[in-house]
């Protein structure tokens, strides 16, 4: 078994029980103070996350997010001298992202991806009707599995009421809400993320799938957004006034989300109507799936 030194026991015992003998481990990210691997062994196979120094605190909220929602595919978790490991099945399938491949390439045959964007909407509806909010969608956060989509990285998701960590600066800044990014920006605490800023960044994630870019069209408002820090973008954001992206690959899907990213939050659909109205403006039918 390959066990990298920096996993703490307590988590390759847990990997060993949930995945079997011949245990190997093969990194899949590593950032921002936590490393993901795909553990296989002859049982089954997992993600293994493991957050260290600031990362720490954010993996253990994600093990107690998980823990709270009663996640199927959480296995187990736990926190060893300052090092926070959690461990979950490993979901087979693509992600929103890769689901669109195909569509990014030029592909005609648009049922799939629609089917995948209207699941996804479907697995947010089921967060939003728990209660929660995940505040941190984004195109590979969601796992199109046999049975549904599964939403990952659930470390920033919130109730209100629940501890937020002083860290949450709002999820993927090209994904914020302009509302969220005031929020953010004044620096009160608790941010409370409301199901219609989730509803802002699904709208962005799909429109960033079937488009390849994210949404809002720094330069065309003069901004370099690779020049600017996240705390400049998140200013710029705020004001509402940045343009969505001029690109239309895909009318009849875009039409659905422009309004989605251009509207008041009050204005915005739910999850569960934004799936509905992309099944209606869909040239081929739709599979639906109940939600959660
Ligand atoms: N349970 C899982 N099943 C399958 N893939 C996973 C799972 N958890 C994480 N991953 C993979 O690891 C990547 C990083 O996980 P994520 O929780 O998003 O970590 P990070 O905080 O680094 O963004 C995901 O994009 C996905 O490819
Ligand atoms: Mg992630």
């Amino acid at each position: 078994m390959s066990t990298p030194s920096s996993i703490p026991a307590a988590a390759q015992t847990a990997a060993t029980e949930h995945c079997g003998r011949d245990l190997v481990l093969t990194e899949v990210t590593d950032r921002r103070g936590s490393t993901v691997w795909k553990a296989a062994g002859h049982k089954g196979t997992a993600a293994l996350k493991v957050g260290r120094g600031d990362g720490a605190d954010i993996s253990a909220r994600e093990a107690a997010a998980l823990v709270a929602l009663k996640a199927d595919y959480f296995v187990g978790g736990g926190v060893t001298h300052g090092t926070a490991w959690l461990l979950t099945d490993w979901l087979e399938g693509p992600s929103t992202w890769e689901v669109f491949a195909p569509i990014r390439a030029g592909a005609t045959d648009r049922e799939q991806a629609l089917a995948a964007a209207a699941d996804l909407c479907a697995a947010v509806a089921g967060l939003h009707a728990a209660g929660w909010v995940h505040a941190d969608l984004q195109p590979s956060h969601g796992i199109h599995t046999a049975t549904g989509v599964e939403l990952i990285d659930l470390a920033w998701a919130w109730r209100p009421g629940w501890d937020q960590g002083d860290a949450f600066n709002g999820g993927m800044t090209h994904l914020l809400s302009p509302e969220l990014a005031a929020a953010i920006v004044t620096g009160d605490k608790p941010v409370v993320v409301t199901p219609a800023a989730d509803v802002y960044a699904l709208a962005g994630v799909i429109w960033a799938c079937a488009t390849g870019r994210w949404p809002l069209a720094y330069e065309a408002a003069g901004i370099d957004p690779k020049a600017a820090t996240p705390h400049d973008l998140r200013r710029h954001i705020a004001t509402g006034r940045i343009p969505v992206t001029a690109d239309r690959p895909w009318p009849a899907l875009q039409d659905v989300l422009l309004p989605v990213l251009l509207d008041a939050p009050a204005n915005r659909p739910t999850a569960s109507e934004l799936g509905e109205s992309l099944g209606m403006r869909a040239a081929s039918p739709l599979r639906h799936r109940a939600v959660p």
